[in-house]
């Protein structure tokens, strides 16, 4: 039998998306393991919301390391290791060298609060806001040498509510984030997703799915019910 996919989930800070992982991973909608998570910073909230779901923490401060080389040398001595499948990053604010790509060819994922290719960067949400978008959102997509760039996985849209500052609206985005990460990881454990160029081939998946009405939002590809937002 083929062993189950092994995650790594990368986070900085409070560890929201983290979490969505790990319930979807505990519920068996993901059909993977998660190995450890691995924290850049050592007051980040999410070392306490891993320790309470009996999940393994590496704390790997970049500034305990003589150059980003070495750091990310630890780093990937503690994926092998842990014989990690599948880098996951979930508010991890540092990049990846291209060397660190090449050891994880299509294997390293990421969230943002934006719809790609729009406000790429680390204030993806409240940039949209104040630009003054109809619609907003946000994309897993694969991780590649730019920041935000690699190809997209899934996206999911919501209408922007005129006058709403930026951490509402980020507010929002986050529990869609929590809809469609999840979803796109449990494709990825599949092996259900390929990378065709800049498009990312979903094998056995909807096209598109609407939210109900008192929570409109659209993602495609379609999110399947088992992922789907419960309304408040
Ligand atoms: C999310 O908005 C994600 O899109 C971005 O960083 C934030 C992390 O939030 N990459 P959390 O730590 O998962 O709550």
């Amino acid at each position: 039998m083929k062993r189950k996919a092994r995650i790594a989930v990368f986070a900085s800070g409070t560890g929201s998306n983290f979490l969505a992982i790990v319930k979807a991973v505990k519920s068996g909608l993901i059909k993977a393991e998660i190995a450890f998570l691995l924290c850049d910073n050592p007051g980040a909230p999410v070392i306490e919301k891993a320790a309470r779901a009996g999940i393994r923490s590496l704390i790997v401060s970049c500034g305990d390391f003589p150059s980003r080389e070495s750091f990310e040398a630890e780093v990937l001595y503690a994926l092998r290791r842990g014989r990690v499948d599948l880098v996951v990053l979930a508010g991890f604010m540092r990049m990846l060298t291209p060397e660190f790509l090449h050891a994880f060819p299509g294997r390293v994922v990421n969230i943002h609060p934006a719809l790609l290719p729009s406000f790429p960067g680390t204030h993806g949400a409240a940039d949209a806001a104040s630009y003054g978008v109809r619609l907003a959102g946000c994309s897993v997509h694969f991780v590649d040498e730019i920041m935000d760039h690699g190809p997209v996985i899934i996206q999911a849209a919501v209408p922007a509510i005129p006058g709403e500052g930026g951490e509402a609206l980020a507010a929002r985005i986050l529990k869609l984030e929590h809809c469609i990460y999840p979803q796109a990881l449990s494709w990825l454990a599949e092996g259900r997703l390929a990378i065709e160029g800049r498009h990312v081939r979903v094998d056995g998946a909807a096209p598109a799915a609407c939210g109900p009405a008192a929570l409109p939002f659209l993602t495609s590809p379609g999110l399947e019910p088992a992922f789907l937002p419960t309304l408040p």
